[in-house]
Order: C-alpha cells, then sequence, then structure tokens
C-alpha cells in the first residue's frame, strides 16, 4: 500500500480566513482554481467557517452563488468545508431544521467532504451535523478539537475518534486550532487512534510558532493520511504550514506527494499578486503569539488579550490575566479554548483581574456555559464556581438544540418576496439581519457595501479568540453605584444608558433607553452588543425604586465599546443610514467590529437619525457618542 500522503489546500478557506479577515474575493479565486485543481490534492476546503458571513456582510457576495461557481471551476479535486456542527456557519446553536437544510443545500452546491467539530467535543453537539452529511450521501469528517489539559489526555482523543466512528465518521480530523499539537504527542495520537479505528486520519495544524511542520512530519510517521496546508503567500504566522516546505519535505521519500513544485509556485506568485494588490499582510509569527508554549493560550487569543488590554489602559496587568486563565479554565472544566468557549474563560479571566475580585462580575456567556447551553464541559465544574454563577440551578442535561423550536417555516413567510433560491432562506434562517439586508438590496440590484474597510481588519476566526471587554467600563461604574446604593431596584442613566439594578444583583443596560433584552439561550452568540451584565453581588431589602434622568429630545447613541465603526445598510432603498433617515426599534444603524466581531449596534426606539458623528472605517473609542438622534 502506497504510503503517499495525501494533501488538501486551505488557501481559500482557512488560509485567507487567518490571514486576510476571510476578505478574499470570489473573482480573484476563479483565474487560479484551475491551476490548483490540477495539482493533484486530495480536497480543497473552500467554503465554511467564516467565509459564509464575511461574503454577505462585507463582499456583498452570495455564499452559495461562489461555492457553486467554484464547483464548476474544478473538476478533478473534492471541495471541502468546515461545519461548526450545531453552528452551521454561525456563532450559536441552530435548531436541527436549519441544520439539516444547510448540509441538503450545501451538497447540492458542490460540497464533498464535511470537517464537522464543536467547540467542547461534544458529540451531541455534533450528531445531527453528521446525520445529515451521511443522509445526503456526501464524506464526514469528525473532527477532535486539539487542546492541552489533565483531561484532554490521549485516552481521551482515542475515545472521542470512537465515538465518532461509531456515529458514521468517514475520517477523523485532528483540528490544532492553536499551534499547540507537539511533535511527539501527534506521533503517539495517530498512533493510538489508527490501532483502535480504521479510518484515514487528516491533520490540522496552525503554524504559530512552527510546531505544525515537524507535528505533520511525526503525525506522518505514525500513520496520518492527510495533511492541510495553504499557499505559500498565504501560510506561516496564525495560517498553515506551507504545501511547498511539505513539498520539499517529504520529497523523495515513500511519502513524497509528488507534487510539481513549480506548479505550486505558479500558483504562490498568483496569491502574491492578489495579496499586493489588496493590501494584505504576509503570515508573520508574533513573539506574544509563541508564547503560547509557555501559557498554552492560543496565538490569536494571546494578541487579542494584549490589545484588548492596551486599550482599556491595563496593559501591564497582562501576566496576572496570563496567570488567571489556566486557573478560570481548570473552574471551568477545561473546554478548549476555541470560539466561543475561549470568549467565555478570556473574558472571565480579565474581569476577575481588573476587578480585583474573582468572579465578582460573572458575564452572561459564563453563565450560559455553565447551564450548559455550549454543551457538556470536558470536565466538573468547580461546585464554588457554579453556586456563584448560577445558585441552585441545575445545568441542563440534554442536548442544547433540543431546546431549539424549528424556524424554516416562519422564516419562509418572512423573506419569501426577496427570495430568488432556496438558498436564501438559509442565508437568511443563518444571518436574519445580515441575510434579509443582502437579499433585499440584491433584489434592488444595489450595491450594499462595495468595497473599503476591508483590509484593516482583524481576522474572523473560529480559531482567533475573542474576548469582550465591553462591558467593562461600564461594570466599573455599576459596581460604584451598587455599593453605594441600598435599595432594591434603580433605574437611571448613565452615558445614554438606561440602567436597571434589581435586588438579587442583577443588572441591565441598553445603548439607547428601552427594554432591557433577555438573552436568548441556548444560543449563546458571541457577538451580541447587549451591554447586559449581571453582578453577583448582594443588594439590601427594599422596593424603593428612584428614576434618575429623562427622555430629551436629542439623543446620542454612543459606543459600547472599543472598535471600529462602520455603517449599516439603511432599513430602506439607501445603501446607508443617513441622516435624516427614520429608523424603528431594532434596527441596525451601524456595525463596529470589536474582539474580531461583527457587533450590529441597533437603536431600541424608533427615531430619526439628526447626525452621525464619525466616519466610515474610523477607529471608536468605548462612550464616543456615534449619532445624534430624536426620537419619536
Ligand atoms: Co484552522
Amino acid at each position: 500500500m502506497s504510503k503517499k500522503v495525501k494533501f488538501t489546500d486551505l488557501t481559500l478557506r482557512d488560509g485567507h480566513q487567518s490571514l486576510w479577515a476571510t476578505r478574499m474575493k470570489t473573482e480573484d479565486m476563479l483565474p487560479i482554481i484551475g491551476k490548483i485543481d490540477e495539482v493533484g490534492y486530495h480536497s480543497l476546503e473552500v467554503w465554511g467557517g467564516a467565509t459564509f458571513d464575511v461574503c454577505m456582510r462585507f463582499l456583498n457576495e452570495d455564499p452559495w452563488e461562489r461555492l457553486k461557481l467554484i464547483n464548476d471551476y474544478t473538476n478533478e479535486t473534492k471541495l471541502q468545508m468546515l461545519l461548526r456542527a450545531q453552528n452551521v456557519v454561525g456563532y450559536k446553536h441552530y435548531p436541527d431544521d436549519v441544520v439539516r437544510a444547510f448540509v441538503a443545500k450545501a451538497v447540492e452546491n458542490g460540497v464533498d467532504i464535511f470537517r464537522i467539530f464543536d467547540a467542547l467535543n461534544d458529540a451531541r453537539n455534533m450528531r445531527v451535523a453528521m446525520e445529515a452529511v451521511q443522509e445526503n450521501g456526501a464524506h464526514v469528517q469528525g473532527t477532535l478539537s486539539y487542546t492541552v489539559s489533565p483531561v484532554h489526555t490521549i485516552d481521551h482523543y482515542v475515545d472521542l475518534a470512537v465515538t465518532l466512528k461509531d456515529m458514521g465518521a468517514d475520517s477523523i480530523c485532528i483540528k490544532d486550532m492553536a499551534g499547540l499539537l507537539k511533535p511527539y504527542v501527534a506521533y503517539d495520537l495517530v498512533k493510538e487512534i489508527k490501532n483502535k479505528i480504521d479510518l484515514p486520519v487528516h491533520l490540522h495544524s496552525h503554524y504559530i510558532g512552527g510546531v505544525a511542520i515537524p507535528t505533520f512530519l511525526k503525525g506522518i510517521e505514525a500513520g496520518a493520511d492527510i495533511i492541510d496546508t495553504a499557499s505559500a503567500s498565504l501560510a506561516f504566522g496564525s495560517s498553515h504550514p506551507p504545501v511547498e516546505t511539505m513539498t520539499a519535505v517529504l520529497e523523495d521519500t515513500e511519502y513524497d506527494p509528488g507534487f510539481d513544485l513549480e506548479q505550486l509556485f505558479d500558483i504562490a506568485h498568483y496569491f502574491e499578486q492578489i495579496r499586493k494588490k489588496r493590501g494584505f499582510e504576509r503570515g508573520v509569527t508574533k513573539l506574544t503569539d509563541m508564547q503560547t508554549f509557555s501559557h498554552q493560550v492560543p496565538g490569536g487569543m494571546m494578541s487579542n488579550l494584549v490589545s484588548q488590554l492596551k486599550k482599556q489602559d491595563s496593559l501591564d496587568r497582562i501576566q496576572d490575566v496570563l496567570d488567571e486563565i489556566p486557573k478560570v479554565r481548570e473552574e471551568l472544566g477545561y473546554p478548549p479554548l476555541v470560539t466561543p468557549t475561549s470568549q467565555v474563560v478570556g473574558v472571565q479571566a480579565v474581569f476577575n483581574v481588573l476587578l480585583g475580585e474573582r468572579y465578582k462580575v460573572i458575564p452572561d456567556e459564563v453563565k450560559s456555559y455553565i447551564k450548559g447551553y455550549y454543551g457538556r464541559p470536558p470536565a466538573e465544574i468547580d461546585p464554588k464556581i457554579k453556586k456563584l454563577a448560577i445558585g441552585d440551578e441545575e445545568p441542563i442535561t440534554q442536548r442544547p438544540a433540543d431546546l431549539l423550536d424549528p424556524i424554516l417555516d416562519d422564516v419562509r413567510e418572512e423573506v419569501k418576496q426577496y427570495v430568488e433560491k432556496e438558498e436564501d432562506y438559509i442565508s437568511y434562517a443563518l444571518f436574519p439581519q445580515v441575510g434579509l439586508k443582502f437579499l433585499k438590496e440584491r433584489k434592488q440590484e444595489k450595491n450594499i457595501f462595495g468595497e473599503g474597510a476591508n483590509n484593516k481588519l482583524n481576522p474572523v476566526s473560529e480559531e482567533e479568540e475573542e474576548v469582550d471587554l465591553s462591558n467593562l467600563n461600564e461594570i466599573k461604574e455599576l459596581l460604584k453605584i451598587l455599593n453605594e446604593t441600598d435599595i432594591s431596584e434603580v433605574n437611571l442613566e448613565i452615558e445614554g444608558s438606561k440602567v436597571n439594578i434589581k435586588k438579587g444583583g442583577s443588572i441591565t443596560a441598553d445603548s439607547v433607553d428601552g427594554t432591557a433584552q433577555e438573552k436568548v439561550s441556548p444560543a449563546p452568540a458571541s457577538s451580541t452588543v447587549d451591554n447586559e451584565v449581571e453582578v453577583a453581588a448582594e443588594t439590601e431589602d427594599s422596593k424603593e425604586a428612584v428614576e434618575v434622568g429623562d427622555d430629551v429630545d436629542t439623543e446620542s447613541i454612543e459606543a459600547p465599546m472599543v472598535g471600529t465603526f462602520y455603517r449599516a445598510p439603511s432599513p430602506d432603498s439607501a445603501p446607508f443610514v443617513e441622516v435624516g433617515d427614520v429608523v424603528e426599534e431594532g434596527d441596525t444603524v451601524c456595525i463596529i467590529e470589536a474582539m474580531k466581531l461583527m457587533n450590529e449596534i441597533e437603536v431600541d426606539a424608533k427615531a430619526k437619525i439628526v447626525d452621525i458623528l464619525v466616519d466610515d472605517g474610523e477607529p471608536i473609542e468605548y462612550g464616543q457618542p456615534l449619532f445624534l438622534i430624536e426620537e419619536l
């Protein structure tokens, strides 16, 4: 049997998602895809992950159309996508009908191989997606999200691989999203999996500090069948080992893939031109990324923490935060640090350090996680922390999506006038606001976003971790108030935010006065923007309520977080929200990109836009006024 190693090319998905903020356009892919198709790759990962969202949100492209075109342009090579299991290509759990409909249409439009992963390695969250792929006759790749902890032993992963095989996996991926998998561990892991089950093993490792290359080599020696690489122009740094390097490493051995290096360089030159034309960076490794080896904090999460602490003027606390992260992670049952669980751990660690008292504030995401709405944690959550966070409430024991009702029938009614094809319903079901905007504008044949505002953004990646500190300044304010009051309920306004404090320690705040929104569980989206915080603090038992501040004719909408301001498409025909527009409750007036997430800022009441105070693409500070509005 040939030991020839197979390669999957990631350039058109994870490559540009890791380095170019997922901003490669379909028009940049099509001229070269024929050449890539001829290389002899096992598969091309071209879809899924953040590409779906970014296509509609920033590139004004229909992701389904991209898939169809790529499929039309390839003859030889299988197409592969990254599916976030029950999260599909979004950031929260979707109902099963959405998962099934999505998979069916993805197969129909050309996806042959589905890599399915869950952030907590909770097989229950992968079940429906795996079933759907099987039912549609495509290849199911079950994924082990790799992390390092006392519970994440070789045996743990081998057991999971066996479970995934029993659930119908056709191959197993070891997904090392943080470049933490070391060569000799990879050897043992692959060897053990191969001993237990007879399935192809596929290695996915981000380059970060360069360990991925020897890791691939040892994994191959242990019997790994397929490795993931990217074209040199989109390799290195937070991306992947270059195909050219791995080809050279394996040349003239029994593993030699037999690729033509000249052909690979032609492709690399093409992407280098695109890179220069679009003004993107090459993949480089920062020193802070390298520190992943000492702290096991993934590179993306590290650079993110640094930049966010800097913005909070607290960079001097980075070491404390790094020391805190492993503690929080242990207390929360060792979740792998990948979106969205990296957010859960990161935000709690930062709060614990900056607020001077551990678990003084427990954000909603953390509570949802502890309640089981993300799935089953790998190990037991510290009972003391659990008690502090959710009291005597018992976490759910079922699969989170079991709590979600089907939505596709409702969706059909809502958008039927804009729909051209069945896939459009799915786009809308996954991303209601962005999807609707896209469909409406397409119908009006208008260019929504155009170009610009693209290449300076941070990558949007399920493998680059975000920590949302948007609540921090506000919380500091609120805590002050809490400490000074001994009443049961207070309504007041702070910098344009309506804040409600109730007995029992619940604090809610809205950016513009309006009804505080309940966060919808079990769909803990990591991109929510409501400034809702809950404070685990004691208040006195009293019924007195105080109203401070009142509605005035003109109000400002202020930035609830540090980030980059982008104008939002207007609810009516014009491309963007303009001065003079009337917006309804719930309309998005702008998007703030922060922590690698697109945060849609909504108005909480019908209002007229009186002035727009910042420019498109401008960096903004917390609390900075963005709009003047007049409530109607
Ligand atoms: Co990846």
